[in-house]
């Protein structure tokens, strides 16, 4: 039986007080609903969006992900209740197939659970559970004296024995699409809320003599939906705990997992060590025995080998080879290309440039848009002068060259290999290969006995 799924996403969110639609707020630096409609691609389904606040926004964003196969979207023009919303996008399901409801705003429902569902709705129909000792706010799920599942009453109608029951509704449910069409129908909104709730459809199930299977939640956190900004904190935290884990597990090192910020994608070899406060971004891939110290900011990085970033670097889009040291406080941007035992230092900024094997720029540099060969030392208060004010220029520095500190590059302009730059010099024109280029104010006056300005008397 094919499997779709459909996902709620209509709701105004009005507890977030933000401009932006609740389901594209993040999660592990994705919108809560990349992560739902992953879990619909897990179960091989079909995705069926059903949209109303913010629908223009969520479907930019959904024009602007390439990376997700593109739901089909049934719009709730009027938030009437969740069956109503299940309705909007029923008549896209073939009666054949399984239909698994699934809630924009519930991010982190597991793969483990989902497939237990879909297992257990064969027979009927079937509901997510869990036992709360808080339930107020959820559906209760009412049993029989033989524990059969008989209803679902919302907390607003629920008289206070039945708010007593902690087994609650999450709200994840499957069942056979030409039932669940067939119960939707038949639903009423005569209740506290005046809406058209899908939790009726159990009671109209088991008027028909069909057994509703419930399936415990394989963690209770993994259903909890974000309604304001305080559970989407929780809500991060959660994914960040269970991607910390999964990173340790193989064979990563974390300082704190309590500390861990994965915002992409981490591909790490073994022996990797990650300190607290570190921030992955984008595709992040370390090699075995990479170390990253703390604070380190790391989006779109490769790191070869053994390297290691000290605390308080800003990395983006670095391919860096073997033994390489960066930091502390270093910054590399823009496609810049490191090759092994690369050695950068604090308050270097290297930008769209390929530096050569042990290389070094032990402090205070500018490095923009040049090609450093191997062996290259590059002195304190180097500067590339990339930029004329309209255009970038290209350096191109040979191997071995000696670049002395406090050196101006007026670009575009070459060094030589094995060339000597003198402290100091503007650089405006190639240097030769070995040669020595040396360019300051000519002469050193010295005058003895010189008296320092005195402070002014008040
Ligand atoms: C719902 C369940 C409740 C369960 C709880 C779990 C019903 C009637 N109740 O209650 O049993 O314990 O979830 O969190 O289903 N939505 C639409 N269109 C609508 C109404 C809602 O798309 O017309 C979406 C919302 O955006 C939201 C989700 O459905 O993501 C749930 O709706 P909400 O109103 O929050 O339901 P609850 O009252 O929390
Ligand atoms: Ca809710």
């Amino acid at each position: 039986m094919k499997t779709h799924a459909i996902i709620l996403a209509a709701g105004r969110g009005t507890r977030m007080n933000s401009a932006l639609p609740k389901v594209l707020h993040t999660v592990g630096g994705r919108p809560m609903l990349a992560h739902v409609l992953g879990a619909a691609a897990a179960l091989d389904a079909d995705a069926h969006l059903v949209l109303g606040h913010g629908a223009d926004l969520v479907q930019s964003w959904l024009t602007l992900s390439a990376a997700t196969t593109m739901p089909k979207i049934a719009v709730q023009a009027e938030q009437l209740g969740t069956a109503h919303a299940v309705q909007q996008a029923l008549p896209e399901v073939p009666d054949d197939a399984l239909v698994v409801v699934l809630y924009g705003d519930v991010p982190l429902v597991g793969a483990g659970t989902l497939a237990a569902l879909q297992s257990a709705a064969s027979s009927g129909l079937a509901l997510v559970t869990v036992t709360l000792d808080d339930p107020s706010g959820y559906g209760r799920i009412q049993r029989d004296a033989e524990s059969r599942v008989i209803g679902i009453v919302e907390q607003k109608d629920a008289s206070a024995e039945q708010r007593a029951i902690r087994e609650i509704n999450t709200g994840l449910l499957a069942a056979p699409a030409a039932s669940l069409k067939r119960w939707i129908a038949q639903v009423q909104n005569h209740n506290a809320s005046g809406e058209y709730y899908l939790t009726d459809v159990v009671a109209l199930a088991v008027a028909e003599g069909v057994s509703v299977q419930t399936v415990l939640a394989v963690n209770a956190a993994e259903v909890e939906g974000v309604n304001d900004r305080v559970q989407l904190a929780r809500a991060e935290r959660l994914f960040q705990l269970r991607e910390a884990e999964r990173a340790m597990r193989a064979g990563v090192q974390l300082a704190d997992p309590a500390r861990f910020d994965l915002r992409g994608e981490l591909l790490a070899g073994r022996d990797v060590f990650i300190d607290v406060g570190v921030i992955i971004e984008g595709r992040v891939e370390l090699a075995d025995g990479v170390r990253i110290g703390a604070y380190s900011h790391l989006k779109n990085v490769k790191l070869g080998l053994r390297s290691e970033v000290l605390s308080h670097c800003v990395l983006e889009n670095l391919d860096a080879g073997a033994d390489c040291r960066i930091g502390p406080f270093a910054r590399v941007r823009m496609d810049t290309q490191f090759a092994d035992e690369v050695h950068i230092g604090n308050f270097v900024e290297i930008k769209k440039s390929r530096i050569g094997r042990a290389t070094k720029a032990g402090h205070l540099a500018y490095i923009g848009d040049a090609l450093v060969g191997a062996d290259v030392n590059i002195g304190a208060g180097v500067i590339t002068c990339n930029y004329d004010g309209a255009n970038k220029h290209v350096t191109t520095i040979g191997d071995g060259a000696f670049i002395g500190t406090d050196t101006q590059l007026v670009a575009p302009v070459t060094v030589g290999d094995r060339a000597f730059i003198a402290a100091g010099s503007t650089i405006t024109r190639n240097v030769a290969d070995d040669a020595l280029a040396i360019c300051r104010a000519r002469d050193q006056r010295t005058i003895t006995g010189w008296k320092r300005p005195q402070k002014k008397p008040k």
